[in-house]
Order: C-alpha cells, then structure tokens, then sequence
C-alpha cells in the first residue's frame, strides 16, 4: 500500500510554530477564509486543534486541512489483540537504573508492534507528564497510525525512518529529531534494514522552544533549522487499517481509503523536525559550567513557570575550555527526574557501559555524577582546550517521578551492577593537606 512520494513531496518549509501552508494541487488552498461552502477540487475542509479553542493566541496550535474524505469517515474501532509491550507500570524504585540496548526482534515488526513502553509519571487521562519508549522495527508499517494521548518526540539511535503524516513526509536519520502532534495520522516506513531508537510521549503542553533570557535572541536551538513538510496526499481506494492510541490503548478500525489524503492545509499545528547537528552550543568560556538547561532543545511547559513537564536536553559535541574546572558533568541530586539515552560514540561522564541504544533512569533527588574513572581522571587532568567529539546523548527531564514499566524491571537489560560503577570512587580526604 505504501506509495512513493514523489520527489517535490520530500521538500520542507523552515520556521518554528510558524503558519505554514502547502498546497499539492495549485489552488487547493481556499485563500481568506478557512471553510468555503465550496472546497476547491471538491475536497473536505477539517481542523485539528492540538490546543484548547481558548487557549492564548501565543499557545494556540492548529491546522486546517483540505482533504479528499474527511476523518469522520471510519466505522468504529475496535480494541485490538496485541497491545503494547510494556504498558503495565511495575514497582516504583528511588534506585538507579540503566538498561543495555534491547535488540532488534527476528520476527517481523513494525514500530507500533515494537513500541515497549519503559517509565512513564501520569495516567494518559491528565493532561500532564509523559511516556517514554523505546522503538525496534524491522518491517515498514502497512497501516496509519495516531496517538490521542499525546505528542510524540522521536528520537532515532541507528536506522532512516521515513515518516510519512496527513501533512506531507518527514525523512529521518539518526542525529535528527521529529516531533508528530497529538491525533495526526502517520505511517512509518523503513529505509533501512532495521530501525531502533527513543519516544517520548508528551500529554502535557505541546513541546516549544525555551526561552533565551540573557542568552539574547540567537543561540541553542535556532527556529529557521525546524522543518515541516509540504503536503502530500494518497488518492487510494483500498483498505487501510487505522490504529490509535486511546488512554494507553491501541484500537483499530479498516478504512475504505487511504487517512494520508490531504491535498492542502494550513496552520502551526504541523509535524516536524530537527537537525540536533545544527544546535548552536552554548557554554563556559572562563570557568565552572553552567546547569545542563543550557543544552535545552525543546521544552514543556507546567503552570510553574520554570518547571518542565519535559525538556529535551542534548549533549552535543563541544570545546571544554574551562579553567581551573571540574568539567565532567558535576555530581548533582536532582528535583527532576532524569532518563537518559545516547545516540552515538559516548557520554563524557560514563568510562564504560554506556552504549548507544541504552538508556538510565536517575529519579528525584537519587544521587549520580560521573563514575569513578571518569572521575578520578578528570581532577588529575592537565586542563587544555579539549574537544569532545563523537557525541551525542540526550536527556528527557521531567518533574514528576517517573514509575518504570514491568517490563523495564523484568528485562534482562536492565543492568544489576550500574550502582558498581560509583563504589570505587576514593575517600581523598585529608584534613593535613589543604
Ligand atoms: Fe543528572
């Protein structure tokens, strides 16, 4: 069923929470007025708000979308057999955890069936906290997918994944993120053998970018490098199963049609995605480093102001120049809650264990920093302008505790020594040598 798009399809417009718009057809887009008695090309006018219809204008995401049936056009779904893995919460633990890389399934699998729910802190009902997963597929998706819980921050570790949504194809790879907002349709095709990697799934207030304060207006995460795709639509008469997520759950329904039929649209309420290569990183040029918000991508907002429902932190390649300075990452107890991953080489503050597809959980106020090598390493170290290259670990941070899945505390991937890796951190202490 899955169609190639054509090539004028795998374009993209530049722009953060702009009102973009495309068109597939010349003219498709009704021009002054978003519901028309007459749709041009007789296609149906719909919108998806992805906020509240009150919220502030500053707030307010939506889209209007011109296609060639409307959603409303499904019989009912139907809870399907096979959920997903992992969606059963297990024990909370204030331990640390950390698990190696789950391995790719034999089987053929597709990202919904690979889908394996890890921690998660609210019940999908709240408008609030998120879930994490992580992905494994090895087969294209034959089948649309939407997620009414929330939305999805994906995060690819190895493997180019063709996102194709209601608004048109996202092309992703690793070192790249994509964000697919709550309730779009997409289906997720390969381009590669096999594909793993990391979601979050975001119920509270959609992902934006943070403020710069002193910063000034340029830095971190630049708006012109986000980009949203122009559209794209499938003219198909065929079955087409629709899945959703509903309150933790998937349903299914079979559609007489392909869902991807929207010919044009408009609107700020778009998927899209980011070259986590082109962050502009800031840091120390003197002494000390500053918090790891300063590595702040995206961020969702609580009514507190400064508290995250979820930031997006990276860990990108960078020059440590500071003097005088314990530059790993410091050891630290957090009010946040901490779950880590790494995309590619490794991750300053980690001498072993840490590999790409892995992933730790450091809870509310649960004590870590670098291991004992790193450590030991770094207060003997001839301080010089070093680079760390070949990087690229990443953070979900979020205020509320995160309860790990059954399946996390079950897996044979979850590692039973991480702890061993601060017992060896020496007492130099004394009280005779300044
Ligand atoms: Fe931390």
């Amino acid at each position: 069923m899955n169609l190639d798009p054509p090539a004028s399809a795998l374009a993209y417009q530049s722009g953060f929470g702009n009102e973009f718009s495309s068109e597939a057809l010349p003219g498709a887009l009704p021009i002054g007025q978003n519901s028309p008695q007459k749709v041009p090309y007789g296609l149906y006018a719909e919108l998806l708000s992805g906020t509240a219809f009150t919220m502030a204008r500053s707030e307010s995401r939506r889209t209007w979308m011109y296609r060639i049936k409307p959603s409303a056009n499904h019989p009912a779904f139907i809870k399907l057999e096979r959920q997903l893995a992992g969606g059963v919460l297990g024990a909370v633990t204030p331990n640390r955890l950390r698990w190696n890389p789950l391995p790719v399934p034999e089987e053929p699998t597709d990202f919904i069936d690979g889908l394996v729910a890890m921690v998660a802190n609210s019940s999908p009902e709240k408008p609030a906290g998120i879930s994490i997963y992580n992905y494994r597929a090895n087969t294209s998706m034959q089948r649309v997918f939407f997620d009414a819980d929330g939305e999805l921050l994906l995060v690819p570790e190895h493997g180019r994944l063709r996102i194709a949504t209601e608004l048109g194809c996202l092309d992703l790879e690793p070192l790249e993120i994509a964000v697919i907002p709550r309730g779009m349709k997409f289906r997720i095709e390969l381009l590669d053998p096999s594909a793993r990697g990391y979601v979050a799934e975001n119920h509270g207030a959609p992902l934006r970018l943070p403020d710069l304060g002193p910063i000034g207006s340029n830095g971190l995460a630049n708006p012109r490098d986000f980009l949203a795709p122009v559209a794209c639509y499938e003219d198909v008469q065929q079955s087409t199963r629709l899945v959703q997520k509903f309150l933790g759950e998937l349903w299914g329904c079979e559609l007489d049609h392909s869902p991807l039929n929207v010919v044009a649209w408009h609107g700020n309420n778009v998927p899209y995605k980011y070259d986590l290569r082109r962050f502009n990183t800031l840091g120390t040029v003197s002494f000390d480093h500053p918090d790891p918000s300063i590595f702040t991508v995206l961020t969702s907002p609580t009514s507190v102001p400064g508290l995250a429902n979820l930031d997006f932190v990276i860990f990108p390649p960078r020059w440590m120049v500071a003097e005088n300075t314990f530059r790993p990452p410091w050891f630290h107890r957090n009010l946040m809650n901490e779950y880590m991953g790494l995309i590619q080489g490794s991750y300053d503050a980690k001498a072993e264990g840490f590999l790409p597809g892995e992933a730790s959980l450091h809870s509310c106020m649960s004590a870590h920093g670098p291991d004992a090598e790193t450590c030991t390493k770094a207060i003997a170290a001839d301080l010089q302008p070093s680079k760390i290259d070949n990087t690229m670990a990443f953070m979900f941070e979020t205020s509320q505790v995160l309860r790990p899945s059954r399946f996390a505390l079950e897996c044979p991937q979850l590692q039973t020594s991480y702890d061993a890796c601060w017992a060896s951190l020496p007492a130099t202490f004394n009280p005779n040598r300044r």
